[in-house]
């Protein structure tokens, strides 16, 4: 059939302007990839070679004033997508102008950063990877993608897939911490998420794996700064949560902006044609970061504009991101022969490939009647306040302080997030949103309706440099308003039976541009903190950050802490429901916390380069303050207390290329039922390289009632036991010796041995 009559056929029509839906209809059946090829092909036969770099091409629509005008460029079919737009009557509106007026009338896909909820906020990602619980992110994004999609968007630039060992880094926030394990299967979850059981899925979006790759691993942690990662670290490290984002079916990737190994990632033809293609299959499209073909110049890499959309394209990247650099260059660089036009269409396929996909030629419309109804399904706050229960972790317990008893009085619930909307939703909602979370103190109250409940904010916290995406011009507290704030917090905490410290980071202070030397509390935090502790009453600490935080002082000193990330439309909920019982937390750190910012990066699974017996002395430290982490990656507190033991690996010997099954028993051995990560971490002993003393490769959250035992059980085979060598110049799997433990964190300590052998 042609393409052009699909498009006429839409069910959809214009009405006065809006969009409405003519009947419920049935999804549109799924294409085979040779009806999708031969579609493109008939597409592409009649365009024009502006047309067709035109798809190529991703128009900023809104942000910059002095971009082109959107309806102009559409209107000649220069343009493929356009994005930072968030209006369904104006995606309709450019909509129709693509569909009825430019020359070939093929649709726009409409991308927008959906990172963690489009109206119903979740936690922000490094938080859902804190539940190590692939299925909540899976959720998530599922919410995500329906609520987006019912705005007028098709594709989310999500999820975020950069691993991240430096909690100075700010973007720490937006991925699933420092492990590859835990990343690719959180990768793998957000993908089915967001995109459903196959593209094109009613009420999906296309999903974006960003930024390929190595941009967790910028200098210092400085945001933009160059990565410098060997292929050994690229391949076993950076690389996996990309492969399994592949792997379940990712539509489109995006590069990224920084220098890696001293070639922009945006310029990268390593990354983008021989591994992203050549070894791992993708068939999708590449778009690049913002600005980043442009951007290649700046990096002191092409000469020019023109040299850039050559060296782009050349690498692997299709769709320019707001730089404009392939629409004014790639038509001269066809006429002069520099490039071939079947270098242009090989970019253009995959873009039309996933507009055919999505059934954007069928229903290029959007139908504006339907968003209202969406966003208030009920399910969507259930399932957001599921997620934030799921992500918290519970750092510190003293005396079993927690949970609160539900009779309480008085509380006084103080700190500069305590009562914040933005600080609760956290980092990067989407363009356009105003936040409606329930707040800590929002939260509080509506748990214990009966009791005073008193808000004190202490002072105002601020970066010291303001943030490039900064809306608020409101001016700073003066030093005497903060004074009067800092009085009044220790006086209403003074009045309390308990008080819960709400403290944390604001949500600009983690995120693109909001890297930071120091890891500490911002502002007068830690101080009002202590002020308060040395008032003598019960204190909960509970953190709203979406970098882990070197919260030293409190970790000695006040009895609870719950780290509760940024945890989105439902957060005040969710954590009262832990501070006074209603939910056990089992939430585990997806990062290590380490105790101060000069630490970084400090992750566990670091390789021992010098022997131990050389001495105290002669270890890998500091000679001013440890280097041990405050709190291991994999760590997280419950309300009740749990044993793993009998760790039993099925045989003593197995065959290079056979699984061995590795089993491990845990028991609630507390009085409340409640969930532990049971994790499983491997060692090779020996072997062409040096390995990581500890890597993780299994994990299992599970339910258990007081007293209750469960057999968890794992398989380690070639994928878990291979890697890339550094020696051989590939994945390998070595016939050698190997640690094995399994327990509640990266500190577990119930040990077992066995080989692989020939
Ligand atoms: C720049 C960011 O690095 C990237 O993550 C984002 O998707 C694009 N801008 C589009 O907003």
């Amino acid at each position: 059939m042609d393409v052009m009559r699909w498009a006429v056929a839409g069910v959809f029509g214009l009405v006065a302007g809006t969009i409405v839906s003519a009947t419920a209809q049935a999804a549109p059946p799924v294409p085979s990839d040779a009806e999708v090829a031969a579609r493109v092909e008939a597409v592409l036969g009649r365009m024009s070679i502006e047309e067709k770099i035109g798809q190529l091409t991703q128009l900023a629509g809104g942000l910059f004033p002095d971009a082109p005008k959107p309806a102009d460029v559409i209107r000649k079919g220069g343009a493929g997508s356009v994005l930072w737009l968030n209006d369904r009557k104006e995606f309709n509106a450019l909509q129709k102008i693509a569909v009825e007026e430019s020359p070939s009338k093929i649709p726009l896909l409409f991308g927008l950063d959906v990172i963690h909820g489009y109206r119903t906020i979740f936690p922000v990602p490094l938080a859902m990877a804190s539940s190590w619980d692939p299925a909540v992110a899976e959720r998530a994004q599922t919410v995500a993608a329906k609520e987006a999609r019912a705005a007028g968007i098709l594709w989310t630039f999500g999820p975020m897939l950069d691993i991240a060992r430096d909690a100075r880094w700010g973007r720490i926030v937006e991925g699933a911490g420092e492990d590859p394990f835990l990343g690719a299967a959180m990768a793998a979850a957000q993908v089915r998420g967001f995109q459903g059981p196959y593209l094109g899925a009613p009420d999906h979006v296309v999903a974006c794996a960003k930024h390929f790759a190595g941009y967790g691993a910028a200098d210092g942690g400085r945001d933009y700064d160059p990565s410098y990662l060997p292929e050994t670290r690229l391949r076993n490290v950076y690389f996996p949560p990309f492969q399994a984002a592949v792997k379940a079916g990712v539509g489109t990737f995006m590069s990224a902006y920084m220098d890696l190994n001293d070639v922009p990632a945006s310029g990268n033809r390593f990354l983008l044609h021989d591994v992203l293609r050549g070894e791992w299959g993708f068939q999708g499209f590449v778009v690049s970061d913002a600005f980043a073909v442009r951007s290649l110049v700046t990096q002191g890499f092409a000469r020019d504009g023109r040299d850039a959309a050559f060296r782009a394209l050349h690498a692997g990247v299709d769709m320019d991101m707001a730089s404009n650099t392939y629409a004014d260059h790639l038509a001269g660089l066809v006429k002069d022969g520099t490039l071939q036009l079947a270098d242009i269409e090989a970019a253009v396929r995959p873009i039309l490939a996933i507009k055919v996909r999505m059934g954007l030629f069928e229903q290029p419309y959007t139908d504006e009647s339907k968003f209202a109804q969406v966003v208030a399904l009920p399910e969507h706050r259930k399932e957001a306040l599921l997620a934030a229960q799921r992500s918290m972790v519970l750092l510190r317990n003293e005396r079993r302080l927690l949970p609160l008893a539900k009779t309480l009085g008085k509380v006084a619930v103080i700190g500069p997030l305590a009562d914040s909307q933005e600080a609760t939703e956290g980092s990067w909602i989407v363009f356009d949103h105003t936040p409606a979370a329930v707040t800590v103190v929002a939260g509080i109250r509506a748990k214990l309706p009966g009791a005073k409940i008193e808000y004190a904010p202490g002072p105002e916290i601020q970066r010291d440099i303001a943030s490039p995406f900064a809306q608020s011009t409101k001016p700073a507290q003066t030093p005497e308003q903060a004074k009067a704030a800092f009085r009044k917090a220790v006086a209403t905490a003074r009045n309390a039976d308990v008080v819960v410290m709400a403290l944390g980071e604001t949500a600009d202070m983690a995120g693109e541009a909001a890297s930071r030397a120091s890891l500490d509390l911002p502002g007068r935090q830690e101080e009002l903190l202590e002020a308060v502790a040395a008032l003598g009453k019960p204190v909960v600490l509970v953190l709203l950050n979406g970098r882990p935080l070197s919260i030293g002082w409190a970790a000695e000193h006040v009895p609870a802490i719950l780290e509760a990330w940024e945890p989105g439309s439902e957060g005040g909920h969710a954590i009262a429901d832990i501070l006074f019982g209603d939910v056990n937390p089992g939430g585990k750190l997806p990062v290590t916390i380490a105790r101060k910012g000069a630490n970084e990066p400090l992750y566990y699974a670091r390789n021992l380069t010098h022997s131990p017996e050389s001495g105290e002395r002669y270890t890998s430290r500091y000679w001013d303050g440890p280097t041990t982490p405050l709190y291991p990656f994999g760590f997280g507190l419950s309300y009740t207390t749990f044993s793993i033991a009998n760790l039993k690996v099925a045989a003593p010997q197995v065959k290079v290329g056979s699984p061995v099954a590795v089993t491990a028993e845990v028991t609630n051995t507390g009085s409340v039922a409640g969930d532990e990560v049971v994790q499983l971490y491997i060692h090779q002993k020996a072997g062409s390289d040096s390995r990581p003393m500890r890597e993780l490769k299994g994990f299992e959250r599970i339910t258990l009632k007081p007293g209750e035992k469960k057999t968890v059980a794992f398989t380690l085979g070639p994928d878990e036991l291979g890697y890339w060598s550094t020696q051989a110049g590939k994945r390998i799997q070595e016939a050698e010796a190997f640690d094995v433990w399994v327990g509640a964190d990266s500190f577990a300590t119930l040990h077992a041995d066995f080989a692989v052998a020939r």
